[in-house]
This record gives C-alpha cells, structure tokens and sequence, in this order.
C-alpha cells in the first residue's frame, strides 16, 4: 500500500513546539507552508516570511488558531531579513526557532552556457539568504539568551552532484558548509544549526519551473527511489523540521537530516539488493 498523504501527524503527540515562536522564511508555500501548518498545530507562534503576500496572506488567516502571521521579506535583502526578526521580536517577544527555508531552483543550463547573473540569483537566495536570515536570527537569540533552533532547508543535491541544476547544486553544497562551519561557534551560546536534505518534493518550485503536473513529478520520483510504499511529500519534510526543532533533538547540532527514503547512499552495482 502506498501511503502518500503525509498527513500522519494525528498520529503524533501535539504540543511539541508549545509557547515557542518560529519564523519560517518562504513560508508561504510547498514545504515552508507545510511546515508553518505542523509548527502552528504543535502549539507555536509562527511567522511566515515570503515574497508571495497574498499566498502568505491567505495560509495566516486559514489558520483558525490565529496563531500564525504573515510578513513580506525578500531574503536577498539583508535589511528586510533584519526588519522581519525586529517584527517577530516586537509581536512574540523572542524568537525559538527559525526555519531557513526559503529557495529558487536556477538557471538549468550547463556550465558552457551558464548565465552568471543568473547564477548570482541563485546564490543570492540559496546562500545568501541563508547567511542573513542565521545572521540576525542568531543575533537575536544569543543577545537574549535564547538556546534556540536554526534549521535550513538543503537538498539532496547539497552532497552529490546530478540531483539539480549546477547553480542550485553549488548552492546547496555551500549551504551545509555554512551549516556546519557555525554550528561551532553558535553551539557555544547553546544555539543547535542543522539542515533537512529532502529528494523531490511536488511543489510550486519543481512543477512551475518544469511545467508539470505534482503527479509527474511524484511518478518519477518514486521510479528513481529505492524506499517504495511512500510518496515523499511536503509533510514529511516538515516532520523532520519539526524534530530539529523540538528538544526531542536537544543534542542534535551541525547535522543534515537528509529525507530522501535511502537514495543518497545506493549506488547499485548487484542487481537483486
Ligand atoms: N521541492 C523539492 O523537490 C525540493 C527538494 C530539496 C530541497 N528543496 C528546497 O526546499 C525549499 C522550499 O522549496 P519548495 O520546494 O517548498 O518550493 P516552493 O516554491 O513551494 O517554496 C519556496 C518559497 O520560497 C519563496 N522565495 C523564493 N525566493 C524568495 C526570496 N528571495 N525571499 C523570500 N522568499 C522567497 C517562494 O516565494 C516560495 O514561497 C527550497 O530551499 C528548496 O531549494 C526543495
């Protein structure tokens, strides 16, 4: 039986993130909405962050908690990353948890005709983004003593080639060296950094930009992967923020969880196994 929905958290306890307050960057869509739906469902005041206002508009008012408010950012612009945790400081008072999530996929093209100013884009976004949003995010944890979570959003294609286009690929691999090299010096005021890594999810970023339907993108995913039974989806994504998040994973710092149901470690060479 194929279990696709994602939707399982019922089965979980609730209130694993109770009183805790979570800015989520991309936030209005595919995972990052996903995840503000299962933090918000965990008891936390959720910030979602994004470029698409009436998206982001609409997932904080279909929220029945009201717990969840939606604020413009462009994370390419330090100042607004800067703005957006001064918002979430003045409405909630601190900041717990910030999920790094927001992304664009890139230019496709190959590096004989890679577009550097497209590949800046992606930089700018990816990486960049993810330097600010940490920067003033940690700023405002360590200044209040806050031993809180930073989680960012990698890929697959942040440790093996031929899972993206080369701008999103360098990209993610510098990201988990960010993750990695300032694990260390937050881990000093208690502050964790980690990365969810997951393979092909069907949202808005890979359906748009390869002009497919969510089902074309989940049929080739399940044909490449080794885990059958399963349909990765947002949720599942969010599940695993939502671990990092939580002090289920208090000890849990400079990892990256990948959720990519085995695929980054096989390489088959025998047939059968
Ligand atoms: N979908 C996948 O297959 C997949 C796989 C691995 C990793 N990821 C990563 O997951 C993250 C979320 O992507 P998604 O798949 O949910 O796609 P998505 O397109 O549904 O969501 C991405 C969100 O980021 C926002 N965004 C883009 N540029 C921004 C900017 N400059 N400032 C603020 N927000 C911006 C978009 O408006 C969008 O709401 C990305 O970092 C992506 O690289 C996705």
């Amino acid at each position: 039986m194929t279990q696709g929905k994602g939707n399982n958290s019922s089965l979980m306890p609730k209130g694993r993130l109770e009183g805790k307050v979570a800015l989520v960057t991309g936030g209005a869509s595919g995972i990052g909405e996903a995840t503000v739906r299962l933090f918000a469902e965990h008891g936390a005041f959720v910030v979602a962050a994004d470029i698409q206002d009436a998206l982001g508009h609409q997932l904080a008012a279909s929220i029945p908690s009201n717990s969840v408010t939606y604020h413009h950012c462009d994370v390419t612009d330090e100042s607004q990353v800067e703005e957006t945790i001064n918002f979430t400081l003045q409405k909630h008072k601190t900041l717990d948890i910030l999920f790094s999530n927001a992304g664009t996929l890139g230019p496709f093209s190959g590096i004989l005709d890679l577009n550097l100013h497209e590949f800046d884009t992606t930089m700018a976004v990816n990486l960049r983004g993810m330097v600010a949003t940490i920067k003033h995010a940690a700023r405002t944890m360590v200044e209040n003593n806050v031993r809180g979570s930073i989680i960012c959003t990698a890929s697959l294609a942040a440790s093996m080639g031929g899972s993206g286009p080369h701008a999103y690929t360098m990209s993610k691999h510098a990201l988990l060296g960010l993750v990695r090299s300032v694990c260390s010096e937050l881990g000093a005021h208690g502050i964790r950094v980690n990365c969810v890594s997951p393979a092909a999810v069907a949202t808005p970023l890979v359906c748009s930009l390869f002009k497919v339907k969510p089902h074309q993108v989940e049929d080739v995913a399940s044909s490449k992967a080794n885990l059958k039974g399963v349909v990765l989806k947002a949720n599942h994504v969010a599940e695993a923020a939502l671990f990092l998040a939580s002090d289920e994973s208090v000890y849990i710092s400079g990892h990256n969880l990948v959720v990519d149901g085995g695929i980054s470690v096989v390489n088959k060479i025998f047939p059968k196994e």
